[in-house]
């Protein structure tokens, strides 16, 4: 018999639990005309503030040994060019639909809510936790007052399922992610990329206009793993892993430490694919292993 790798996140029904991490697929329109994107359990979009944005100047994307540093800024349609043009397609594409809201003050993600509130999707992603924006984005992930005020706020207005993005670089990640169970978040899903920096040695200055930028890929993976260990093991709302997972081996590891979902993120830029191999390795490793369940083995680390 086929292993069933159907898991439920805060009442959403996936048919596995794979997902493409927001900012790194799009809206899931060029991916779908390479694979079966519908195989997959859910697509995050990118994030997307209440006004429209061009992203940041200069360089965007630096290879590094071990994965990619980016400095994307948040160029998106904005809420209501997402709604009116992005929004249909995602939507009849068959995975999970998970809406990323960035902001840069409370009120922008008030908004950004209302507006959202009149369409129909699975959850709702709130970003508190992007370092490539100036005056905002990751100040309200790392302080874990600042993020229990908007999270708080956010939670009292949106209608749908709440689920918080958590930052890597937060002061404290156990207590953030706490303090977002404590204001009714519906789930978490940790990490977002770590501040980094680059130097270019022949122009003497940071690589990036912003100095620094956020790094994913394999090299965040076992820091990425540890935080989703130490979440998993506290909060009783489930957990969604992202941070260089790459292989099926990678996603059984957060899914062992307690991740009932996992996003794959930079990996899809070396092979759009990644994630049907991910999710075909994961069926044949449970298959091999007589596991018929996925939830047979979450947590058990
Ligand atoms: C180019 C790029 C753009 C991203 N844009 C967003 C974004 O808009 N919103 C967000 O919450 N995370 C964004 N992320 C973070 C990813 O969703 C993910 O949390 C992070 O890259 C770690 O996973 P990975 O190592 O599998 O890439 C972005 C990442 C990359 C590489």
């Amino acid at each position: 018999m086929k292993p069933s790798l159907e898991t439920d996140f805060a009442g959403v029904s996936l048919k596995n639990p794979l997902v493409l991490a927001s900012g790194t697929c799009g809206f899931g329109r060029e991916f779908d005309e390479i694979f079966e994107i519908s195989r997959l359990g859910g697509i995050c979009s990118k994030g997307l503030t209440l006004k429209a944005r061009p992203g940041n100047e200069g360089i965007r994307i630096w290879e590094t040994s071990a994965g990619v540093m980016n400095s994307v800024g948040l160029e998106n349609p904005g809420v209501p060019g997402f709604i009116a043009e992005e929004y249909p397609l995602m939507r009849r594409l068959g995975p999970a639909v998970i809406v990323n809201l960035g902001g840069h003050s409370i009120d922008d993600y008030l908004q950004g809510v209302e507006l959202l509130n009149a369409v129909e999707f699975d959850i709702l992603e709130l970003n508190i936790s992007c370092p490539n924006v100036k005056a905002g984005g990751m100040a309200f992930g790392v302080k874990t007052e600042i993020a229990r005020d908007v999270v708080r706020r956010v939670r009292s207005i949106c209608k749908h399922r709440l689920m918080v993005k958590l930052s890597p670089n937060a002061e404290d990640i156990v207590a953030l992610a706490r303090c977002c169970q404590e204001e009714g978040a519906d789930g978490v899903s940790l990490v977002n990329t770590f501040l980094a920096m680059a130097i270019d040695v022949q122009k003497r200055k940071p690589v990036f206009e912003n100095t620094y930028a956020g790094l994913s890929g394999p090299a965040i993976k076992p820091i990425a793993l540890r935080m989703v260990h130490q979440v998993a093991k506290v909060l009783t709302i489930p957990v969604m892993g992202v941070g260089g997972i790459t292989t099926w081996q990678d996603a059984a590891e957060f899914i062992m430490a307690g991740a009932r979902a996992v996003q794959i993120g930079t990996a899809s830029f070396i092979n759009p694919a990644i994630s049907l191999e991910i999710l075909e390795g994961l069926e044949s490793w449970m298959e091999s292993q007589g596991i018929a369940d996925i939830n047979e083995i979450r947590g058990i680390v």
